[in-house]
């Protein structure tokens, strides 16, 4: 898939990022087709899972989990069920997120949203059917149950911080204490900034990495999920949708509490390079394992879609 712009890599020279990603992205796609095959849906509900997860995701997180897995020497076929469980969760997200009632978007990944395809009914229960999938694909990895039970605990707690990201982007509630800046760092935090991270950690199990290790990927993690969003909420700004095949200038109208909408675009941009060092400087005790998340990191903080 071709993305965006070309990355200088660690190693001095310059790949194009379909290079970064064509990898990890290929093989859990056909672990997603295999996945949602393997549910032995009715047609109708088949159809759904399928426009809503196949074809067209940048799988990021997925491929944020394969690297992280082997940055601490893990392989990175361990992690593939992992990252399935992950991605389908992302999707149940983006499917919630465009309807009606939460963003009411009709564009996605560069076709009509689930909801304009098959339906709100259908899209809330396509949704929900995500996430059961999810939980099933953890019960398939070759890992020691503590391990497996510690995948669980961190994609349940990254999907409750989502929700609670979602539901202060949507609903407001959010504690009149914090000063504005503060406030839009803890919805950004948890509405992307969690499963980010929790991607990063979870490829951290599956490659059995010892705490230190775990450490230096949850700060990157940290760093690279909040940096998600605000390059998303730029993206928004500066691009149009034929581009990033959703709609844009939407966050603004929406009322919704976005970085440049707070800060302006040239000190969201600054942010965005100040959280890509922080992502950087958290890999510094990884060592070479770790350049492919490096330039993942990089490619994170240029992306154009
Ligand atoms: C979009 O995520 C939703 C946000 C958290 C901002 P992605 O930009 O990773 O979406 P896909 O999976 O590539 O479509
Ligand atoms: C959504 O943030 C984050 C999710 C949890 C899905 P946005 O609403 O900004 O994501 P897009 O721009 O619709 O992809
Ligand atoms: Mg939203
Ligand atoms: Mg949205
Ligand atoms: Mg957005």
């Amino acid at each position: 898939m071709i993305l965006a712009p070309d990355v200088t890599m660690t190693t001095g020279h310059t790949m194009h990022e379909s290079d970064l990603f064509s990898e990890p992205a290929a093989l859990v796609e056909a672990a997603l087709t295999k996945a949602i095959e393997a549910a032995n849906l009715p047609a109708h509900l088949r159809e759904a899972a399928d426009w809503g997860v196949l074809g067209g995701g940048k799988r990021l997180r997925p491929t944020l989990m394969l690297m992280s897995c082997r940055a601490v020497g893990g392989t990175i076929e361990t992690s593939i069920p992992a990252a399935v469980a992950l991605e389908l969760t992302h999707c149940f997200s983006l499917i919630h997120d465009d309807l009606p009632a939460l963003d009411n978007d009709a564009l996605r990944r560069g076709q009509p949203t689930l909801h304009v395809k098959a339906g709100e009914a259908m899209a809330i229960l396509a949704g929900d059917l995500m996430i059961s999938l999810a939980f099933q694909q953890l019960t398939q990895l070759p890992v020691e149950p503590s391990i497996a039970c510690s995948l669980v605990s961190e994609l349940a707690g990254g999907t409750t911080s989502m929700v609670i990201g979602q539901t202060y982007d949507t609903l407001g509630g959010l504690p009149g204490s914090l000063e504005p800046r503060e406030q839009l760092q803890l919805v950004h935090r948890n509405k992307t900034g969690a499963l980010l991270r929790a991607a990063c950690r979870m490829g951290g199990f599956c490659g059995n990495a010892d705490e230190s290790s775990m450490e230096c990927l949850t700060a990157y993690g940290d760093a690279v999920g909040l940096m998600f969003q605000v390059v998303d909420d730029l993206l928004d700004v500066t691009q149009t949708a034929e581009h990033i095949g959703k709609a844009t200038n939407k966050d603004h109208d929406m009322g919704k509490l976005t970085y440049p909408g707070l800060l302006g675009v040239e000190e969201s941009r600054r942010v965005v390079k100040e959280l890509e060092q922080r992502a950087i400087d958290a890999l510094e005790p990884l060592g070479p394992e770790a350049d492919p998340l490096r330039d993942l990191g990089r490619f994170m903080a240029i992306r154009t879609k």
